[in-house]
């Protein structure tokens, strides 16, 4: 089992939820008429938001597949009474089983953790339809620069061992000692009373979200807009539309004194710098 198959096997992901409702909120809008028939939903985990697409779109048929037995276990209990939604386990490291048959493949948050991404868009690319079009969610380096910062932390104070219990206790020391270090919200809200060995839902939800922020078995890669488009491009997609899910302005107004009009890439590479969203969707159709 590869690493990353290993942690999410331990700790299937999400532990509860479909992010807010973020499919329907944030990109259904964006795609709602390209009415799609046949969706996949590659890395779907506890499969919340296959569910939410397969609400969204009630007479297309939906698959969504992953590779952790123990997350698609759960997919399957929780969303049971979802008729046009089923499960497979299946690994998107080797070539697909699918002829070019979807209309849609979403793809939220699985991306980044792949040495050869370019061979798993090539994959989506065969098996979607010409007028099909993907949804991808692929965290981005600027704000990931800080949990960077406390990863390497962790790392000199865990030393050899560098067991996750002792990632734990480096964690709780740097939380404690040098409260600056650490500017995320989410750390602040479900760190103070985690305790590994608690087994309690309240516990093992907070963990799982900690988790995979400070504790992934590999340095995940990120992308930022310009990064992630030449990866699209490569890979014979064209990038439509980025989505911030927060509606951040983009700095137009900065950037409106300039006499050369800027592009949208180094506009949206400004707003990276300047927001430093911890991940942006992209939409993309074939090219
Ligand atoms: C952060 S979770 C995202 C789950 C879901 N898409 C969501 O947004 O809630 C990443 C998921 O990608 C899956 N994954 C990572 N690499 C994979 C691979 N090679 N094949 C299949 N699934 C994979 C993991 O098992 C995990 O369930």
């Amino acid at each position: 089992m590869d690493p990353i198959q290993n942690f999410y096997t331990e700790h299937p992901y999400p532990f509860s939820g479909d992010h807010n409702l973020y499919f329907e909120k944030n990109i259904y809008p964006k795609v709602k008429e390209l009415n799609p028939k046949k969706i996949l939903d590659a890395g779907c985990g506890t499969g919340g938001t296959s569910a939410c697409i397969a609400r969204c779109y009630p007479s297309a048929e939906i698959l969504a597949i992953d590779y952790s037995k123990t997350a698609l276990e759960i997919a399957k209990k929780r969303h049971q009474e979802i008729k046009n939604l089923s499960f497979d386990e299946i690994n998107l490291k080797e070539p697909l089983p699918f002829q070019q048959e979807y209309d849609f493949i979403n793809c939220h948050g699985v991306l980044h953790y792949f040495d050869d991404p370019v061979f798993v868009l090539k994959q989506f690319r065969r098996i979607l339809k010409n007028d099909g079009f993907v949804h991808l969610w692929l965290f981005n380096p600027y704000a990931r620069r800080g949990i960077d910062d406390v990863i390497e932390l962790e790392r000199i104070l865990a030393g050899s061992s560098n067991s996750v219990s002792r990632r734990i206790q480096a964690f709780k020391a740097i939380r404690k000692y040098y409260t600056g270090i650490i500017k995320d919200e989410e750390a602040d809200r479900y760190w103070e009373d985690l305790d590994i060995n608690d087994e309690s839902e309240n516990n093992r939800f907070k963990y799982t979200r900690l988790a995979n922020r400070y504790f992934l078995p590999s340095q995940p890669y990120y992308y930022s807009v310009e990064t992630a488009s030449k990866m699209f491009n490569e890979a014979g997609f064209k990038l439509e539309k980025v989505i911030d899910f927060a509606q951040r302005k983009l700095p137009n107004e900065l950037l409106s004194s300039f006499e050369t009009p800027p592009t949208e890439e180094i506009t949206w590479h400004v707003f990276e710098v300047l927001e430093q969203p911890f991940g942006l969707s992209y939409l993309l159709k074939v090219m």
